[in-house]
């Protein structure tokens, strides 16, 4: 199968989808339904924030989306690209080429420069850098001064700032974040975001990050909901003080189903009423 499901009318096709996407761990007893038929865009030149409880399939979404994990049912594209369809090879030059990624850990390599952890993928690839371009990224991250310093000689912010610029620094089409701020305090975290959120807005990148802070969430454009392995609920806009109203809300009635008997969910005016 080729054909592609429509994107609505609109070119070029989002940055990412999911269609009707399933990943099940496991088999009999002990199977997992880690993703259950999610269809989500991301839109180019935005920044996704996922939200959801511990074990509600963030990371499963994350890594099934970047070719990190194989599906069980349904589709994963990266632009109009299928990734079921590649093989290993394929897949290996897909994300190389055309994904940044970032954790919660910095995965630097401690011999190596600042600089030299942040072009090592290129490197690797045997690709030249596009110097203008690496420039903005390293100006844009702050990281100017801390280009010869080695990861132990960099707070967790500067090293997870190394860890944006080295996922940005071959101009992926989309940078997947899991939880980058999770280990760092607010101060910290609060340069990461700020990063991101520039990319975004000033260098056009695509970004999804899953987080469980508010405050982090409120950096994104649109922020989603997952529970049980599927999004339940999606909010454009956000600020932290709506988010943590919303998460309040299902902690207090529960995540809405979803399904076809389920209620509105999204930025309805039942959602706007507060
Ligand atoms: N490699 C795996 N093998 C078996 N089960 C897994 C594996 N990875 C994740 N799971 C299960 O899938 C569900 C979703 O996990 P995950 O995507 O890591 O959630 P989150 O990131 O939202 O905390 C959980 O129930 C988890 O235990
Ligand atoms: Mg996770």
């Amino acid at each position: 199968m080729t054909s592609l499901p429509s994107t609505d009318g609109h070119s070029p096709a989002p940055a990412a989808r999911a269609r009707s996407l399933s990943k099940i761990y496991g088999e009999g007893d002990t199977q997992v339904v880690a993703l259950d038929k999610v269809d989500v865009d991301f839109d180019r030149g935005r920044f996704t924030a996922i939200m959801g409880p511990s074990g509600s399939g963030k990371s499963t979404l994350m890594h099934c989306m970047a070719g990190l994990d194989s599906v069980t049912e349904g589709q994963a594209y990266i632009g109009d690209v299928e990734l079921t369809t590649l093989d290993d090879k394929a897949l290996t030059v897909l994300r190389r080429d055309r994904v940044g990624f970032v954790f919660q850990a910095y995965n630097l390599l401690p011999t190596l420069t600042a600089l030299e952890n942040i072009t090592l993928p290129m490197d690797i690839a045997g690709r030249t850098p596009d110097r203008e371009w690496l420039d903005h990224v390293i100006d844009t991250v702050g990281l100017r001064p801390r280009l010869t310093h080695r990861p132990t000689e960099l707070s967790g912010g500067q090293q997870q700032r190394v860890a944006c610029a080295r996922a940005l620094a071959g101009r992926p089409e989309i940078v997947f974040a899991d939880e980058p701020t999770g280990n760092l305090d607010s101060r910290s975290g609060a340069d990461v975001l700020d990063f991101l959120r520039r990319s975004v807005r000033e260098m056009g990148q695509t970004i999804v990050m899953v987080t469980h802070d508010p405050s982090a969430a409120g950096y994104a454009d649109r922020v989603l909901f997952l529970a049980d392995g599927r999004i339940v609920d999606e909010m454009h806009e956000p600020t932290a003080d709506r988010v943590l109203e919303r998460m309040k809300a299902f902690d207090r009635e529960g995540v809405p189903r979803t399904g076809p008997d389920a209620a509105v969910v999204g930025d309805g005016p039942r959602a706007e009423a507060h």
